[in-house]
């Protein structure tokens, strides 16, 4: 029987929830537990990690699951790497909903970074004022450059803060172009740093940096292993039916 754990904590998992709750399929929505209220879903809900590759592979078990949908944000890598390395050793299919990536357009001055230290070492000399939309974990790394004006969108109000110099705007996705340009100009941005997570819900201020002529830190997404990747929900529905219907061949 068809039984779906969801990993999710992204505007995509949520669709891919209601999809799945619509189709009537069986299947638990499982969240980190990183922000205070996350958003309720049409599917039993999980929170917390799970205890590294074993304590999935035992999930996978305890809680029969017959397949996987790794839905979480393409940064989440530790989680995306841990669920391939488990479902192999359950033998569970596992596919990823994952968005493309953003693509420079006319107009953008983006500068690609690899990893967080790249867009350390990306800002400038001088003091700036930079929008740092990277979401809270990594925020200490920048503390080695405490000349800048930090400028940090959160979900949940933070506690204290690593760097010396920020305002903190306390909100939630998606975004729209209107909102962030007229954030980008009342904060006085000189700069953005943004993870390229892809999808719309947070692309408005890449769209506001373009209009404002103003150079982004691109941080470029961490490399996955080989896995099966779909970038649109209907597609994971597709997936799930095929691959329904091969492990009943096989009488699994
Ligand atoms: N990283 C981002 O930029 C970002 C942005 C927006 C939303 N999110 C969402 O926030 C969550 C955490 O992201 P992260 O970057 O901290 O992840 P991560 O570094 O890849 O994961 C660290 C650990 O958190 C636990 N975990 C992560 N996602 C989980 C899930 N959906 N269900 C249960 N446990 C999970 C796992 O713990 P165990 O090893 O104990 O199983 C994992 O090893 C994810 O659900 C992600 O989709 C992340």
């Amino acid at each position: 029987m068809t039984r779906v754990l969801l990993l999710g904590g992204t505007t995509e998992a949520s669709r891919m929830a209601r999809a799945l709750a619509d189709a009537g399929l069986a299947a638990v929505f499982s969240y980190a537990g990183r922000t205070e209220a996350p958003v309720a879903q049409p599917l039993p809900m999980r929170v917390g990690g799970f205890g590294g590759v074993p304590g999935l592979v035992a999930y996978l078990r305890d809680a029969q699951i017959s397949h996987v949908i790794d839905a979480t944000h393409p940064f989440a890598a530790q989680m995306s790497r841990n669920a391939v390395a488990a479902c192999a050793e359950a033998q569970v299919p596992l596919v990823a909903l994952q968005r493309p990536e953003w693509k420079a357009e006319p107009g953008d001055r983006w500068t690609h970074v690899p990893d967080m230290a790249g867009a350390v070492a990306a800002l400038p000399g001088a003091p700036a004022r930079v929008f740092l939309a990277i979401g809270k974990l990594h925020l200490a790394e920048f503390a080695a450059r405490p000349q800048h004006h930090y400028l940090l969108r959160l979900v949940d109000p933070p506690g204290d803060l690593p760097l010396p110099d920020c305002s903190v705007e306390i909100a939630r996705g998606p975004f729209d172009l209107a909102g962030d340009l007229a954030l980008l100009r009342r904060e006085r941005i000189t700069h953005v740093v943004a993870k390229n997570a892809g999808g719309s819900g947070a692309q408005a201020k890449l769209a506001a940096a373009r209009t404002l002529s103003l150079p982004v830190v691109m941080i470029d997404r961490p490399a996955l292993p080989a896995r099966a990747v779909r970038a649109e929900v209907a597609e994971v529905l597709h997936w799930l039916a095929q691959a329904a219907a091969h492990q009943a061949d096989r009488g699994v």
